[in-house]
């Protein structure tokens, strides 16, 4: 540093240029322009204006910039009893457009992340098969392979919600989820190879981790669109995703979407192992439970404003945003209210409609500097519409963990604090 004011200084004047920013912005849209504080900004010589920065060799592998430092996955402290055996969630709310990097996407481990050597790994198909197969990495990228961008979601995504609002932040609510763009060999593809008998009814994946995840999956699904993955977002998977192979399950649970998959067995009737009878089942008042609820319903949240990001000026022009998704199709409309449900405007949605994918929509508002009850609904391409939290509970209860679609409240108050609420 060569004014010798050292790093503080900077940090400093960034934020004053941030605020320069936005009174500019403002300013623009009000049609009037002003010398607000932040005019000294665009005059002060920076470090970054005068010094040259790293080279070519400085960073081979990419990483934000530390001003993104905040940009992170998160836990939940009373969630995490024991962290080889949790859950983190997706920073929703510094994200846009429909894309999860990689680095963010939430991560739910049953036995921790298996560090798998892909020299090592073999993926075998067994059971009613006409020739059991073991196949290498080397023997998988031989096969055809596609390109699918797909949500996963875990369907305890908001099962802290079902008695009541409780967490405050959409990445706590609802950051059991990503999207990302899969490159993989259809599933269908693979089973053919081995040659599926004619009374075959259902596949059973398998996990190489010490968790050794099993799920029963019909084999209509299997030869529908599964994939077998090897590269998400362009790149091989991360470890924290299932390197070097995750089945991919479109629209489905994601407890289905068996990482580091190893085994394929095919049968003819559904295995009942421990996560499809004592986890992923949906307990009814009436002391029956609900199984096998595959397909995730669609489902909307504002992403911002929420309560981690927080709306920082007073009043005036304000982006609406948030993110839409359906396990049936794609999204045909999102409504926004601002009054808790009384009254709804259609949002614009914006970007990619992609089948089984997230959809981003926005609502470009003028904020009075009133408090707001900001809601959003999601309608998919069937035609189902995203309930209230009250008409779930009325029709399941809140026994269960899973599947809470239910219609999010945020309050917005006069200060741009925003809170988790919920309203009847
Ligand atoms: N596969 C294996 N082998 N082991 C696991 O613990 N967790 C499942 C599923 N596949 C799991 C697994 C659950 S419950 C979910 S929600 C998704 O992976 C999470 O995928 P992600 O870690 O990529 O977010
Ligand atoms: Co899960």
């Amino acid at each position: 540093m060569s004014d010798g004011t050292g790093k503080p200084k900077t940090t400093t004047s960034r934020r004053r240029f941030l605020g320069a920013g936005l009174a500019l912005g403002g300013a623009a849209i009000a049609g009037k322009a002003h010398a607000g504080e932040g005019e000294a900004a665009i005059l002060e010589k920076k470090d970054w204006n005068q010094y040259l920065g790293d080279g070519v060799d400085a960073r081979p592998y990419g990483h934000p910039s530390e001003f993104e430092k905040s940009v992170v996955r998160r836990n939940v402290a009373w969630l995490t009893a024991d962290p080889v055996s949790s859950v983190n969630f997706t920073p929703l709310h510094d994200l846009d457009g429909i894309i999860t990097p990689n680095g963010l996407c939430f991560e739910r481990h049953h036995a921790g992340i298996a560090e798998v050597d892909p020299a090592q790994h073999r993926l075998m198909i067994n059971g009613l098969v006409d020739k059991q197969m073991v196949f290498t990495m080397a023997d998988i990228m031989r096969f055809p392979r596609e390109n699918r961008v797909y949500f996963l979601e875990c369907a305890a995504n908001s099962g802290m919600e079902w008695r009541g609002a409780q967490l405050n932040g959409c990445q706590f609510t609802h950051g059991m989820i990503h999207n990302v763009m899969y490159t993989g060999v259809p599933l269908k593809l693979l089973l053919e190879e081995a040659g599926v008998k004619t009374n075959a009814k259902w596949i059973m994946p398998e996990g190489a981790d010490a968790s050794a995840m099993t799920r029963s999956v019909p084999l209509q699904k299997a030869m529908e669109d599964c994939l077998v993955a090897f590269k998400m977002n362009g790149e091989a998977l991360r470890p924290e995703q299932g390197y070097p192979l995750r089945l991919v399950v479109p629209g489905w649970e994601g407890n289905m979407w068996v990482k580091w998959l190893r085994r394929l067995e095919v049968g003819d009737e559904p295995w009942h192992h421990r996560e499809e009878t004592s986890k992923y089942t949906d307990l009814l008042e009436n002391g029956k439970a609900r199984r096998f609820t595959w397909e995730m319903d669609a489902k909307s949240v504002i992403t911002n404003p929420s309560p981690q990001a927080p709306l920082l000026h007073k009043k005036g022009q304000t982006v609406i945003t948030g993110i839409a998704w359906s396990g049936r199709g794609t999204i045909d409309r999102v409504d926004v209210s601002i009054d808790g449900g009384r009254n709804w405007m259609p949002a614009r949605l914006d970007g990619p409609s992609l089948d089984k994918s997230m959809h981003r929509f926005y609502v470009d508002f003028d904020w009075d500097g009133s408090p707001l009850l900001l809601q959003s609904r999601a309608m998919d391409s069937t035609g189902y519409v995203q309930p209230t939290k009250d008409q779930l509970r009325a029709e399941r209860g809140t026994n269960s963990i899973y599947h809470n679609n239910g219609i999010q409240t945020w309050h917005v108050k006069a200060n741009g604090e925003v809170e988790n609420v919920e309203v009847s």
